[in-house]
Parts: structure tokens; C-alpha cells; sequence
């Protein structure tokens, strides 16, 4: 059986950044309260003709240029979104037409863990044999389903995308992955209007059904419990414990999140990758962004182990333990 292996990471942010003293002009908040409370400075929001497809794209390609693969190459595309471009078609149609890609295409959605569900789908193409080159992005425009007077979600969320170039290798690369799913929380962050169960419409406009809705406290709480909980699952079904992780990279949604998993966890801060404070919760890219910010840092090595761990609405949680193989 093939290992699947990680060739390259790569991500695209938006040109527009949104300080929080641009916040603090539309809503009544402060820097100071914004930076302690969550971490953030800053994020970047896409310009007016730009759409979730077009920032996939743009990191998708770039990882396929890093990795040196070029588009025939590529066997099947997954996008993990919240935000695609419209219901359908896929954003991953619209993203593979921008790259050039003529493989199979289809759009993930588990939220803020899409890009861990998205690199468990691409493991197991690659590893029953059916998928050789496999793109996974994570990309998401949430500024576009955020009420920019609600205080409690517009501080957090910004846009951004993430793609991993991935193959099969007869080194070990992902080396576990699980995942969960408990639909009780669902209500906890959703957004309800533009589906079969809240069509657009004018009484739907009206009750702001359109806008990201959130218990950000209940949100904390599960996050806190449920990341160190699927962590320790992944590395245990990985043959490893904490103490060889080399790099924690979780989704990226609150400082003070990370800081008490890491702490939970026993990892210590300088193993744990934070990379909040000028791009915001990006949801489905946050987990790439971070991984493309300690790889052009130069602190990603060939044997580096890589515990990728994202949460978010459904609710979903997932892990990923991964032995770095890309170039240095
Ligand atoms: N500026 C100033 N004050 C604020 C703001 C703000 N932007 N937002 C809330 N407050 C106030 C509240 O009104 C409240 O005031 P009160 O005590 O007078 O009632 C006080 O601050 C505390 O509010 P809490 O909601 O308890 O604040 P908390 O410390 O929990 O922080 C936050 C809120 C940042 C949203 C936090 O709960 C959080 O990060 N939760 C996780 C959210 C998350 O990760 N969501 C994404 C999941 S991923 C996905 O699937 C998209």
C-alpha cells in the first residue's frame, strides 16, 4: 500500500487588511480588548472581485509550482469550504478551471476542520491506490457572511486560502488521521438562510439569517475539551505520544484556545504554531497558513512531526499526525 506524503504547502491572503482600529470605527470594541481577548491585530478581506474560487486558486497553484507538479499531474482536487462561491456548482470546479486542472473536483464542507476531513479523503484516495497527486486547499471568504454591527463574530474572522500538494510515497507521511462529528452542537455557529431549510428571502434578509450566528463561550468551551481529546487519539493511532510531536499547528480561532490545549496537552509554546495575530480566524486556511508561515521561516525539516488539529461548526473536530517529506 502507498504512504501519502506531503510535497508542498502553499497560501494566498488577500491584499485588504482590516486593523482592529478599522474595527473600532463600525462596532463598539477596542484594540485592547480584541488583542487580549483573542489574539488578533488584524485580517485580510478580499477584494470586491475577488471570491473564495479565485483564493483557492491562487494557493493552489502556488503549491503546485513549489512542488514542481503541474496541473495534468494532478488526479483529484478537494476544497474544503464554508464559503464557496454559490451552492453549486462546486467552488473546486470553479478553483480547477482558474488552474487549469481537468481531474475530478468536489467541495468539503465540515467548517473550520474542513482541511483535516479534506487531507483524511485525499489520504485514503491515495492509499487504496485510485489517487496518485492529490490538491487539497482550504479556502474561505467569511468576511462576505459576517454582520459587520455584531461585535462578537466581525473582530474574528478573515479571508484567506491554503493548499498541500500531496502523492504517493513509499515514505511515511500522514500517519494517522481521526475525526468526529456531533451534530447536537449544531446550533452552536451556523448560518441558516441560503439552503433547502432557509431559502433566500426578503423574511430571511430581514432576521440577518444570512450572517454568521455564534455561542463564541459554548464555542470556547468545546474547543478547549475536544482538541487535546482527538490529538492524543490520532497520535495514539499513529504509533507516537506528544513527546514526539516536533509541531502543533491547530486551527487557528483564539490564542487563548491554543494556549490552553498546549498547556492540556503538556506541549510546550515554542512547539506550538501560532499564526492568529495578522490574518484572523481563516477557517478551512487557517491550519495551511500556519504551515506555510513555519515553512518559509525555515523551521519545517524533512522527520519533523506534524500534529495538524482543527475544530469548528457541525460541530466537527479532527487530527492530523504527519511526518514532514516536502523539500526544505
Ligand atoms: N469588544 C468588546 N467587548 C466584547 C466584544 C468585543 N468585540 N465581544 C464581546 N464582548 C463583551 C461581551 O458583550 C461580554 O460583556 P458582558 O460581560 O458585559 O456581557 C464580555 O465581552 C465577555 O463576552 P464573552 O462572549 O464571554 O467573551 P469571551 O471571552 O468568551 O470571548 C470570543 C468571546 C472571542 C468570541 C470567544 O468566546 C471565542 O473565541 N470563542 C471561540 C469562537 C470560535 O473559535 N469560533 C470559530 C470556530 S471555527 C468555525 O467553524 C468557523
Amino acid at each position: 500500500m502507498p504512504h501519502a506524503a506531503i510535497l508542498a504547502v502553499a497560501s494566498y491572503l488577500p491584499e485588504r487588511r482590516l486593523t482592529n482600529a478599522d474595527l473600532e470605527r463600525l462596532v463598539d470594541t477596542s484594540d485592547e480588548w480584541i488583542v487580549s481577548r483573542t489574539g488578533i491585530c488584524e485580517r485580510h478581506v478580499a477584494a470586491p472581485d475577488e471570491s473564495t474560487s479565485d483564493l483557492a486558486a491562487k494557493a493552489g497553484a502556488a503549491a503546485l509550482a513549489r512542488a514542481g507538479v503541474a496541473p495534468a499531474e494532478v488526479d483529484l482536487l478537494i476544497v474544503a469550504t464554508s464559503s464557496p462561491d454559490m451552492l453549486f456548482p462546486a467552488t473546486a470546479c470553479l478553483a480547477a478551471r482558474k488552474m487549469g486542472l481537468s481531474c475530478p473536483a468536489f467541495d468539503l464542507s465540515a467548517a473550520c476542520t474542513g482541511f483535516i476531513y479534506a487531507i483524511g479523503q485525499a489520504t485514503s484516495a491515495i492509499e487504496s491506490g485510485r489517487s496518485r497527486t492529490v490538491l487539497v486547499i482550504g479556502a474561505d471568504v467569511l468576511t462576505r457572511l459576517i454582520d459587520f454591527t455584531d461585535r462578537g463574530t466581525c473582530i474574528l474572522f478573515g479571508d484567506g486560502a491554503g493548499a498541500l500538494v500531496m502523492r504517493a510515497s513509499e515514505k511515511p507521511g500522514v500517519l494517522g488521521v481521526h475525526l468526529g462529528a456531533d451534530g447536537s452542537g449544531a446550533d452552536l455557529l451556523s448560518l441558516r438562510a441560503g439552503g433547502s431549510a432557509r431559502p433566500c428571502s426578503v423574511e430571511a434578509l430581514r432576521d440577518g439569517d444570512n450572517f454568521i450566528k455564534m455561542n463564541g463561550s459554548e464555542v470556547f468551551k468545546f474547543a478547549v475539551r475536544q482538541i487535546p481529546i482527538v490529538t492524543r487519539q490520532a497520535l495514539q493511532e499513529s504509533g507516537l505520544t506528544v513527546d514526539d510531536v516536533t509541531w502543533l499547528v491547530p486551527h487557528q480561532a483564539n490564542t487563548r484556545i491554543t494556549a490552553t490545549v498546549a498547556e492540556r496537552l503538556g506541549i510546550p509554546a515554542a512547539r506550538v504554531v501560532e499564526r492568529i495575530a495578522d490574518v484572523g480566524n481563516t477557517s478551512t486556511a487557517s491550519i495551511p497558513l500556519a504551515l506555510d508561515a513555519l515553512y518559509t521561516g525555515g523551521n519545517l525539516h524533512a522527520g519533523d512531526v506534524l500534529a495538524l488539529v482543527g475544530f469548528g461548526a457541525g460541530l466537527t473536530w479532527g487530527a492530523a499526525i504527519v511526518t514532514w517529506t516536502g523539500e526544505e
